[in-house]
């Protein structure tokens, strides 16, 4: 069964979705391939960053602008500081640039903006810039970009795991309390809802360590673009790929209720 008709112009499509109320809230993305990108164009890897850079701000812009609720990038994983220190240095460079434009604008663009990830060994700058950019996310209402930067899944749940081994060394916490919320509550991700669309660029078919607990459902979108040439028509056609499926979540889809 067909869930919506489909239009010859991606934008209709995506109106109908969110008509019926199938728009994703949540969608993740795995912006790979930056460096094939430069390297194919005969360019340093750091210029498809760049561009790379330039292409997450077309793209968050354009879900703000459809009505996402969250976007959450993976912009610097836990394993990329094995990456050339000159690479990792014009990485960081780009957060910053992000960080301070983001600052500047993020009232005006009414988003709030959260780090994933371990931030204690970050440098004094980007960790003022978060900060300010946490007290201007107060003051917001619209979409929440979750910007993963030393971020690992595993990491994050071990990071988790330490948490409530602490609180219950101290009692502030029993042993049968320790239930999926109380995981969920020590993740960098509290309070936001996992993932419902999780989108790969650069073809490969892995997860790389990325939200391992949060996308146990989420809905998988691979495309071999690579990602500073992820258009936003692209975005829409893996918006309307998501809203064609039937998620089941373990248990039974809309043709297939057992007889009785
Ligand atoms: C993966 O491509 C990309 C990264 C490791 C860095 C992602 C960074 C950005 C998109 C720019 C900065 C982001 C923000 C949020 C300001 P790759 O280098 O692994 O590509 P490859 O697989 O082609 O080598």
């Amino acid at each position: 069964m067909k869930l919506f008709q489909r239009k010859k112009n991606p934008a209709a499509d995506i109106e109908d979705i969110r008509r019926q109320g199938r728009l994703p809230a949540h969608i993740a993305i795995i912006m790979d391939g930056n460096g094939r990108w430069a390297e194919s164009r005969g360019l340093p890897r750091n210029a498809g960053h760049a561009r790379g850079s330039e292409n997450f701000d077309r793209i968050a812009t354009l879900c703000s602008e459809l009505g996402i609720r969250y976007l959450t990038v993976y912009a610097f994983s836990t394993e990329n500081w094995k990456r050339d220190p000159e690479e990792v240095r014009g990485i960081f460079d780009l957060f910053r640039k992000y960080l301070k434009k983001s600052c500047d604008e993020m009232l005006a663009r009414n988003v709030k903006l959260r780090i994933f990830g371990d931030t204690s060994a970050f440098p004094e700058d980007i960790l003022a810039l978060i900060g300010r950019a946490a007290e201007l996310s107060e003051q917001t209402t619209g979409m929440q970009v979750n910007v993963c930067i030393n971020y690992g899944g595993r990491d994050e749940i071990v990071h988790a795991a330490k948490s409530l081994a602490c609180d219950a060394a101290a009692g502030r916490i029993s042993p049968e309390d320790v239930d999926a919320a109380a995981v969920e509550a020590r993740l960098y991700s509290a309070g936001v809802p996992d993932p419902d669309l999780l989108i790969r660029t650069g073809g490969d078919m892995r997860v790389s360590n990325f939200l391992l607990w949060q996308i146990a459902y989420s809905e998988l979108y691979v495309t071999d673009t690579l990602w500073p040439a992820f258009s936003g028509e692209e975005l829409c056609r893996a918006i309307i790929s998501f809203a064609g499926r039937d998620r089941r979540f373990g248990g039974y889809g809309k043709s297939s209720k057992p007889r009785r």
